[in-house]
């Protein structure tokens, strides 16, 4: 009832919704002989709201959806390999690059699906992990939050956990940062007077103004555009979604979006990461 009340004033309003279905329900995401979990029983958390959650992929076009099944398609892989290179240049005054430390990359085999967590009573992204090391163990300058170089390590270490499932903690110290995140979810923001839940709860598998909404889950993140040819971070996407409803958004890096985030990715819990993912 609420999903079809919203969906009529919207499309009253603006015109903005029109209906239609998933491209193909079945279509399913296998890389490299695994196959991803795209749709999966929605978290506890989420029970009296969804009942079952879905990967951003499931609403893609055949043809973008293709471009994630080999990774020789996947354009964000160009990113995936200048990032290695980083990884291996020594930077700093303490004269170490990360592989000094973190000999195989492949032993962030897992990170990615805990992220982000709280460290010291702070939401932690990886980004804010990578910018510690770099400050305090490499003696760095941290790399801009979400610039090309954090972004394309962000994506080399979330891909070490391709295919395995989003387990981020919800309860004891990151409760009260998952609560904050969650009311910002859940609040109108700007002069459409929209909310997050108002596009990818209430009308996920709708199209507005040409593109088809899916349940904004960011367990592909970082995640190639093929709009802007680059990796995307989660803040930047984040940014984007407040402001195309006309409201200020907060800034990227901040703490607001650090618990949007948080939240925002517990809602995936159970969903294969998928990182770099491609999308519109
Ligand atoms: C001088 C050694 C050193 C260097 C160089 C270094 N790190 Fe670290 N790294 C650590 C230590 C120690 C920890 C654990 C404590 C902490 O979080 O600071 C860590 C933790 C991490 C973690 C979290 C691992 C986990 O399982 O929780 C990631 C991810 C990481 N580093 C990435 C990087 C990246 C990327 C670089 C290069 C930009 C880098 N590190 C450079 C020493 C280093
Ligand atoms: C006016 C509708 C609208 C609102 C409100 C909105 N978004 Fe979006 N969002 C979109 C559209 C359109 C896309 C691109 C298509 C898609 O994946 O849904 C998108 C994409 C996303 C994605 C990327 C999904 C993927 O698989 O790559 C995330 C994450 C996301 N939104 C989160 C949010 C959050 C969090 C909020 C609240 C701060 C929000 N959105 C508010 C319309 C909206």
């Amino acid at each position: 009832m609420r999903k079809s009340a919203f969906f009529l004033t919207l499309a009253l309003v603006s015109g903005a919704f029109t209906g239609s279905a998933l491209a193909d329900e079945n279509a399913e995401l296998v890389i490299e002989g695994e196959t991803l979990v795209t749709k999966t029983a929605a978290p506890a958390h989420l029970k009296d709201n969804l009942d079952e959650i879905y990967s951003g992929w499931k609403f893609r076009s055949s043809e973008t959806q293709a471009l994630q099944l080999d990774d020789f398609d996947n354009p964000a892989f160009v990113f995936i390999d200048s990032a290695m290179d980083m990884y291996q240049q020594v930077e700093g005054s303490a004269e170490k690059s990360c592989q000094s430390c973190h000999e195989n990359v492949e032993d962030f085999k897992g990170l990615r699906t805990k992220m982000p967590r709280v460290v010291d009573g702070k939401v932690q992204t990886m980004e804010d992990q990578i910018n510690k090391c770099r400050t305090e163990q490499m003696g760095a300058e941290a790399l801009k939050y979400s610039g090309g170089e954090m972004t394309g390590l962000v994506a080399l270490i979330g891909l070490q956990s391709r295919g395995m499932p989003m387990s981020v903690k919800i309860d004891g110290d990151a409760k009260p940062f998952w609560e904050k995140g969650k009311e910002i979810y859940y609040t109108r923001h700007g002069q459409l007077d929209m909310s997050c839940a108002s596009c990818h709860e209430d009308n996920y598998g709708n199209s507005i103004r040409a593109d088809h909404l899916s349940q904004g889950q960011l367990n592909g993140f970082p995640t190639y555009r093929l709009k802007n040819a680059k990796l995307n971070a989660v803040h930047s996407r984040l940014f984007g979604c407040i402001r195309d409803v006309r409201a200020e958004p907060y800034k990227v890096g901040s703490d607001e979006f650090r618990a949007l985030e948080l939240y925002v990715s517990s809602r995936g819990n159970g969903l294969s990461v998928e990182t770099p993912s491609v999308r519109n």
